[in-house]
């Protein structure tokens, strides 16, 4: 039989195990049946395939079957069976389901089964073939790029279990591959990437040229993979596009290589280890975080790791890691854990270094416990012909965020070693060697991700030819002589963040000439920070020099728009004073103007001159010679073109090599770089001679290498005065030295008026703007070490201490800034345990620093893992800028405004104050003498230096009319768009014209001339439009509330808001922990009578839901709206879950009704609610638009079927999840239940669906089994409501119970360790708790007076929950725990047991409770003005006086705390153990107090104190003792008994708030009940029944 024309087609064929069974091409179908008809013929041919594919190609596979099949006039059989896509498939029962089902169909053995689909379709398909009858023929037609790769190729097919991924299945080979690359064009980008990991996996491992075709041709390669071809274009060679080629190539390469390695070593004995590359730390990583991230994608990631470890090992050189990175980079992959993708998903916080070793601990390479990588040596080669051992202490090191430096001399001193390349040099060397003539060897060239972009520019313009020799550690360079091109079509050159590229590129692009109609311009861009650097200057020089260059966007920044053929040369006018790389970007490329330049800068002082010389200085080793007219900023270039030399060694980076240097002066060593000396144009190359030799070293500088022997440690001399100008960055490094320069300075230098070891450094004022506040964070992290630093406007003083005083084991944050995570890195070299908190930081400028410090210099690292690593970044990450108050006068902005700033540790400044210090008038004089517009004006310039010089934290309150400029309001939505916040304080407008009437007619403020209703609503849609958030004020107190329980209502509101709108602070449950979570649904149509209950209704809910569209019975406005959710908040603390529903989704809302949905929806994420219900019936641009302002909310995007009609397991609903999925962070599904089966159904829909919190249930009466089984936020209602949301739901108590007699709750046991505990009213408490939430758990009394093993057999009990533990018991439980909290263990107490389940073992944890509950009871009621000091008053030395101490040392306002103690010594002794910085002074009489106390607590039993000998034998309480200058203070009595102490009765009289020791106990009892249950104490209920049993005992 011969083919019939139209089955031919040209593949290429690659051989495996002896067969060339491998075919790849494009549009192949035909081809593949009619050679599988002919080659395999069968009277069955089964394909199985993924709905997915079905959906898009089923039809296509039939018909081309069909057509074969008759023209080869088969009878044979074609059946199809589907699966759900994913990798739930790969499972016994899916692969049993086809097995039936063939078996059903009467398949025998002579069967031929097709896998159609990607790696999960084939390793199933594969391993039914391997198993059915006992083995039948089976083909591939992968349809993912992973497939086509990887999967397909090497005969490994396997499914599932809950016990891993692959661990049962066989080797079983396909007797075809069939690779069709037209199939990827529907593949969506993100599985292409995914596949290209291992495409670039195979070419890293072993062959250097593929993967340097794959790291040049990135954009092409990704884009020939997603292009769609016409029709069939392609099945044939001469009808292929160059796209298709190139895929074709890059694909049939890698699976050469893979189908090369297979057939060597088929059964994975040895060199098949090496495909593992990346997966040995990728898979733990995969295993971590699947499904949400794909396998190519871990791998990725685990490939940088893995490469890491083989530079750790020096094995593999940095140049390679990072082309690696690189590479991966450009196909969109990610390349470390902290990448966005990862690191937002809940499941990163799983990602512990412990837990990845342990993952990795059976991986199928290892031999017994021996970790196995595969090590690369260099791209295209691995360090042995298998995986190799690595030991943990080696991981750890890489996989660690933290690091140490073990302290103590560099053992391979004297250190000869290079620094990395000097960047500036590195740019200015590949602009001249491109510009050049002839070729350039270019070496210790700075690799990184500015060079790289420089040089994809360069080469797209073809300006040059790159390429790499020796592993990468040198680049040739081709020169163009000059010749360069508008990027073909138009394309735009990506210049990332990299500012000198940027800056030198844009006039390079102004010397390209034109090429095609197409491309008549260049487009130089980047990312969205460069879109803000300024380079007006340079613009404004070019553009009158003749150039025509637009700004594509923001004015004076890029993107620019460069016409070619643009400089004309002869004379420039520069304004020089910003940055010298606008002169030298002009200097540069001035030989190839078409008249010679004559360069004169203006504008007075010149900044950074030597890079102006240095530029100048290489032009000249090019051989074209700059001439300067003495005495002048004017520079003549001659026309030429630059002659490359054939080698060129790049200078180090001066201020890198500052740190080896460092480290010998600190160490008392000797080191020599060699790659910088004398001769050097940089500045900070100063360094040696300046700063190290007047501080004791020796120094010796040839023209290019710099040796430094430092004096005995500890010998290092002060600086005095030095004047750091020339050098900025190398300050941090002289930071660090001067800490422990404690020998007096040298005569010349001194300080005058200061100590001898003072160093007083100047001239750094350029780096407050740096990474971060340079200056700022040598400070902070300094005093850590408990070194003392002052500063001043353009520098830093350091006090020297002796080496010995300074303190070990400090943390440092490294503000994610490099050079300050070295300079630190020096400090630990000889201060013990420091930890350096983010060692990546110094992947800028030198990655392998910790490597280097550790192979080159002899200084051991280890990894370090941060024990809160995720709390602690929330709280140093202080917002980048500051927040703006808008709104009409009278809203309450200064209020707001000043209690913002206390709660976000912050400052707050009232524009108009600014105002009146920069005129000297007030604002309503200014407006007098000057008239409104230029008022404006002034104003508008104030808030352009606000949004310029102020940083995060910083609340300002602006004028009520800033809006009504255009440019203000321009500047303010560019402040939003930068991602800054404005906040709209409203109120209601009564209110507001009430207030002001109160207040008359101020002198601060003028009239506005015209009526307040005018004006409000005039500005209304500019508020709306210049803000990012609404926070509406309501001053009244609720109903019940008094004016105190108000106002901190109010101040707990503000601190939520901020903080949450500046994401320091979600508010949300931690869902998907496997805790069960709940929101109460309120339906009212107006809240205000439910808000004195709101404590009893929640009980037990983890959120409240306000249903919006049933307010007001569906037709509240806006302002209604804000107003019930501004009570809401004054009413409760829960996270809030805003929902409007539309009436087909069971609401009120009208569905027609577009424009109101979202302005409902877009006001409840301007209100910064927790949550957003977002429906996804609404057209998809409306969803678009929604998600994209959702901020720090999280969406939960919904779907009800109140149809009833929508199964579980259909396509339909399938769909529904996939969207709801795409726009949701929690999805929320409901459907209407049957019968009971139904929730089944869901519940395996829920099993298969765990890439996201899901919220799935059933309404109805026979749904309600799935409220008790879903464990994200079900909806829940409270006997007390007026209906229920939705039919069939059920209360908190409810559904507890249920889980209870389901089991799923397991009844746990809690006690009360201590004695005497007879009197306790803590099982009133716990057990008061349990019940009213319907917990099955008890708790009991266990009076002992030590640990006994009566405690010890309770607490190995598996039923055991925790336990409280009171005196003698909180020091002496603490080791039988195997954890205890920080808190904890600065207080050096336990009060709280709690017994958890963490990865799979059990663990006793010891926490706390005492010190939250004073804390707690001192925020909600004290009053400070803002900006006051307050000083607190602690009583006692015993051990509650510890947990007294730290609850307000962790106050937000850090009062001054004075400590009394009748015996001195005893006060003094608890005050040492705190740190310094808890600002303690004991004191040993409480008359004369050194400043009024505005906190009082007690911590002395209640008879040891009194108010007058008459009345008792204690201390004696001075009358006046609770009095204070402003608002009235807070005493807190912790004596249980008598309820009314002396201190508390002295309280009340004199007008202070007085709390008792029956409240704190049972706030810290509340505290425990979180722990132990995870969710709030049912408080009043609680309170309630504790008072009750409390006064029954008095
Ligand atoms: N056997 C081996 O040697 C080997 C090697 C590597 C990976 N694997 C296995 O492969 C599996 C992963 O394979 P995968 O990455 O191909 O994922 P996959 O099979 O799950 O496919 C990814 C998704 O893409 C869809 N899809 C597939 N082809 C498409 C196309 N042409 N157009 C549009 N959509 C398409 C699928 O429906 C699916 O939703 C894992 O189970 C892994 O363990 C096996
Ligand atoms: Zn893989």
């Amino acid at each position: 039989m011969s083919a019939s024309a139209d089955t031919q087609a040209e593949v290429s064929k690659i051989s495996i195990l002896g067969s060339e069974s491998i075919h790849v091409g494009f549009h192949l179908l035909p081809y593949i049946f009619h050679t599988i008809l002919t080659k395999l013929p069968s009277s069955t041919y089964v394909l199985v395939t993924d709905t997915n594919l079905a959906a898009l190609y089923l039809s296509q596979l039939e018909e081309e079957f069909n057509n074969v099949s008759r023209s080869l006039g088969s009878k044979s059989r074609f059946l199809v069976y589907q699966v759900s896509p994913g990798e739930g498939a790969k499972s016994r029962k899916v692969k049993a389901e086809i097995e039936d089902w063939m078996l059903g169909e009467k398949c025998v053995r002579d069967t031929v089964i097709l896998a159609f689909g990607g790696g999960v379709i084939g390793d199933l398909t594969g391993f039914v073939a391997a198993t059915f009858m006992r083995g039948i023929k089976f083909v591939q037609i992968p349809t993912t790029l992973l497939a086509m790769v990887d999967s397909s190729v090497g005969g490994k097919t396997a499914i599932d279990t809950p016990a891993g991924k692959n661990l049962i299945g066989s080797f079983w080979q396909p007797s075809c591959i069939f690779v069709d690359l037209a199939f990827l064009t529907s593949l969506p980008s993100r599985e292409v990437s995914n596949g290209m990991a291992e495409v670039i996996k195979t070419a890293a491992i072993w062959v250097e040229e593929d993967f340097a075709a794959l790291e040049s041709s990135a954009t092409e390669i990704s884009l020939a993979a997603s292009s769609k071809p016409e029709s069939t274009a392609g099945r044939f060679a001469k009808d292929r596009s160059a796209a298709q080629s190139l895929l074709l190539r890059v694909v049939s390469g890698s699976i050469h290589v893979k189908a090369h390695i297979v057939t060597i070593d088929e059964r994975e004995t040895g060199l098949r280890n090496l495909v593992n590359f990346g997966h040995t730390i990728g898979h733990a990583i995969e295993a971590v975080l699947t499904p949400t991230m794909l396998h190519g994608e871990c791998v990725s990631v685990g490939m940088i790791l893995e490469a890491e470890v083989a530079r750790s090992l020096g094995v593999l050189s940095q140049v390679a890691v990072g082309r690696l990175t690189r590479c991966l980079k450009a196909y969109g992959l990610p390349v470390s854990l902290s990448d966005r993708r990862i690191a937002s998903i809940p499941a990163a916080s799983g990602l512990t270094v412990e837990r990845l070793l342990d993952i990795m601990k059976v991986d199928k390479k290892n031999s017994g416990s021996q970790k196995k990588v595969v090590l690369l040596s260099r791209i295209g080669k691995t360090f042995e012909e298998k995986a190799s051992n690595v030991d943990d202490d080696v991981l750890r090191r890489v996989l660690c965020e933290a690091a140490s430096v073990v302290s103590g001399t560099p053992t391979k001193s004297p250190v000869v070693m290079a620094t990395p390349g000097s960047k500036s040099i590195s740019n200015r060397a590949l602009i001249l060697a491109a510009l050049g003539k002839g070729t350039c060897r270019i070496r210790n060239l700075l690799h990184s991700d500015d060079t790289a972009v420089m040089m994809n520019a360069l080469s797209e313009l073809k300006g040059a030819v790159f390429s790499w020799e020796d592993g990468g550690d040198t680049v040739v360079v081709e020169g163009g002589e000059g010749s360069l091109t508008t990027p073909a079509g138009g394309k735009e050159l990506y210049l990332q963040n990299a500012g000198t590229a940027m800056r030198f590129l844009a006039t390079v692009c102004t010397v390209v000439s034109a090429t095609s109609p197409d491309a008549p311009t260049t487009i130089i861009t980047g990312n969205a920070r460069m879109k803000q650097r300024p380079i007006g200057p340079l613009v404004d020089a070019l553009r009158e020099n003749g150039a025509k260059i637009d700004y594509v966007e923001g004015e004076s920044c890029p993107p620019l728009r460069i016409a070619p053929n643009g400089l004309q040369g002869g004379h420039i006018r520069l304004a020089a004073t910003v940055s010298s790389q606008y002169v030298s970007s002009i200097l540069l490329c001035a030989p190839y103007a078409k008249e010679p330049i004559t360069l004169e800068l203006t504008g007075g002082q010149v900044i950074s001159q030597p890079y102006i010389d240095m530029t100048i200085a290489m032009m000249k080793e090019f051989g074209i010679s700059v001439e300067r007219q003495p005495d002048s900023d004017i520079y003549r270039i001659p026309k030429g073109v630059y002659v490359n030399p054939s080698t060129y060694n790049v200078e180090s980076d001066a201020s890198s090599a500052t740190y080896p240097l460092a480290i010998a002066a600190i160490t008392g060593t000797t080191c020599t770089i060699s790659t910088i000396g004398s001769s050097s144009l940089q500045g900070d190359a100063r360094f040696a001679k300046e700063v190290l030799e007047p501080m004791g070293c020796k120094v010796e500088q040839t023209a290019s290498s710099t040796t430094v022997t430092g004096p005995p440690v500890g010998h290092l001399k002060a600086l005095g005065n030095v004047d750091m100008e020339p050098m900025t960055d190398a300050f941090l490094t002289a930071s660090v030295l001067a800490a422990v320069a404690a020998q007096p300075c040298n005569a010349e230098r001194e300080v005058a008026g200061s100590r001898p070891v003072t160093s007083r450094i100047y001239g750094i004022a350029n780096q407050r703007v740096k990474e971060c506040n340079r200056i700022e964070a040598m400070r902070t992290q300094l005093a850590k070490f408990g070194v003392e630093t002052d500063e001043f406007d353009d520098g830093i003083i350091i006090y020297g201490k002796q080496l010995s005083t300074l303190t070990s084991g400090a943390s440092v944050h490294c503000y994610d800034d490099h050079r300050v995570g070295m300079a630190f890195a020096v400090l630990s070299s000889v201060i013990p345990n420091t930890v350096l908190e983010e060692k990546r930081c110094v992947e800028k400028t030198w990655p392998n620093f910790f490597d280097d410090l550790q192979n080159k210099m002899g200084l051991q690292t280890n990894g370090v893992e941060l024990q809160h690593a995720s709390t602690s970044k929330s709280h140093q990450s202080t917002p980048q800028h500051p927040i703006f108050l808008i709104g009409m006068r009278g809203a309450g902005k200064t209020y707001i405004g000043k209690l913002a700033a206390e709660a976000l540790g912050g400052e707050y400044t009232d524009a108009d104050d600014v105002f009146g210090e920069h005129t000297k008038l007030s604002v309503s004089q200014y407006v007098e003498t000057h008239g409104w517009s230029e008022f404006r004006a002034t104003e508008t310039k104030l808030l352009h230096a606000f949004v310029k010089e102020k940083r995060g934290n910083h609340i300002i309150s602006l004028g009520g009319g800033i809006v009504e400029t255009p440019e203000a309001r321009q500047i303010l939505a560019k402040h939003i768009a930068n991602g800054g916040r404005v906040v709209h304080v409203t109120r209601e407008m009564g209110d507001i014209e009430g207030y002001l009437d109160s207040i008359g007619s101020t002198a601060a403020r003028p009239n506005w001339g015209e009526g307040f209703a005018e004006v409000s609503q005039r500005r209304a849609p500019w508020y709306r439009e210049c803000s990012s958030h609404e926070f509406f004020n309501t001053l009244a107190p609720l109903s019940d509330q008094s004016q105190d329980d108000h106002h901190s209502a109010m101040r707990r509101e503000i601190a939520r808001f901020f903080n949450f709108i500046s994401g320091l602070a979600t508010n949300r449950p931690n869902l998907g922990s496997g805790r069960f979570s709940s929101f109460l649904s309120l339906t009212f149509p107006d809240i205000t009578p439910a808000l004195t209950d709101m404590d009893e209704l929640t009980e037990g809910a983890d959120a409240v839901e306000l249903r919006v569209d049933l307010l007001a019975s569906g037709r509240a406005t806006e302002e209604y709206v804000a107003k019930q959710l501004s009570m809401l908040r004054l009413a409760t603390p829960l996270p809030i879950v805003y929902s409007v529903r539309s009436k087909d989704q069971g609401g009120l809302h009208a569905p027609d009704n577009l424009e109101g949905y979202v302005n409902l929806v877009n006001l409840g994420l301007r209100a910064g609610c927790e949550f957003v219900d977002i429906e996804i019936c609404w057209p998809v641009k409306t969803l678009d638009q929604l998600v994209a302002s959702k901020g720090v909310t999280h969406i939960v995007a919904s779907w009800h079927d109140w149809s009833g009609e929508m199964a579980w397991d259909s396509p339909a609903l399938r769909a529904k999840y996939d969207l709801c999925a795409k726009y949701g962070d929690v999805v929320k599904l409901v459907g209407m239940a049957k019968s009971t089966a139904d929730n089944l159904a869901l519940a395996t829909f829920a099993a298969d669906h765990p890439e996201k919190p899901l919220l799935a249930i059933n309404m109805g009466a026979a749904g309600q089994m799935s409220r008790i089984l879903n464990p994200t936020l079900t909806p829940v209602t409270h006997p007390l409501l007026p209906s229920r949301a939705a039919p069939g739901q059920l209360s908190v108590v409810q559904i507890n119970t249920a889980r209870g007699l389901l089991g799923m709750i397991q009844p746990r046991q809690y006690y009360l360790f201590g004695s005497p505990i007879g009197a306790s009213v803590s099982p009133t408490l716990h057990n008061t708790g349990f019940q009213a939430l319907g917990l099955p758990h008890v708790y009991s009394k266990h009076e002992a007076a030590q640990v006994d093993q009566g405690i010890i057999d309770i607490i190995s009990s598996p039923e055991f929950g925790g336990a409280s533990v009171t005196i003698p018991l909180k020091l002496d439980i603490i080791p039988t725990l195997d954890m205890i909290s920080e808190h904890a263990k600065i207080i050096g107490a336990v009060n709280t047991i709690v017994s958890l389940t963490v990865d799979g073992k059990r663990q006793l944890q010891g926490h706390n409770t005492d010190w939250q509950a004073i804390h707690k009871a001192v925020e909600s009621n004290l009053t400070l003005s803002t900006g006051e000091r307050s000083t607190a008053l602690v009583i006692g030395a015993g051990g509650t006086s510890r947990a007294a101490i730290y609850a307000l040392a962790r106050l937000s306002s850090k009062p001054r705390i004075l400590l009394f103690n009748r015996t001195l010594a005893n006060a003094q002794k608890v005050a040492s153990s705190f740190p310094e910085s808890f600002d303690i002074e004991t004191i040993d009489t409480l008359d004369n107090l050194p400043s009024r106390p505005k906190i009082i607590i007690s911590t002395v039993p209640g008879d040891s104190l009194c108010l007058s000998h008459a009345e008792g034998t204690g201390i004696q309480l001075p009358k006046g003792l609770c009095t204070s200058d402003a608002a009235p203070g807070i005493a807190i009595d912790l004596a249980y008994k008598p309820h009314q102490t002396a201190l508390l009765s002295l309280a009340s009289t004199s007008g202070w708030k007085a709390v008792s020791g029956v409240e704190i106990l049972c706030l810290q009892g509340f505290k425990q009940f979180e722990l132990w249950t995870g969710g709030r104490a049912p408080e009043k209920k609680i309170r309630q029944a504790v008072m009750d049993k409390y006064l029954a005992q008095t």
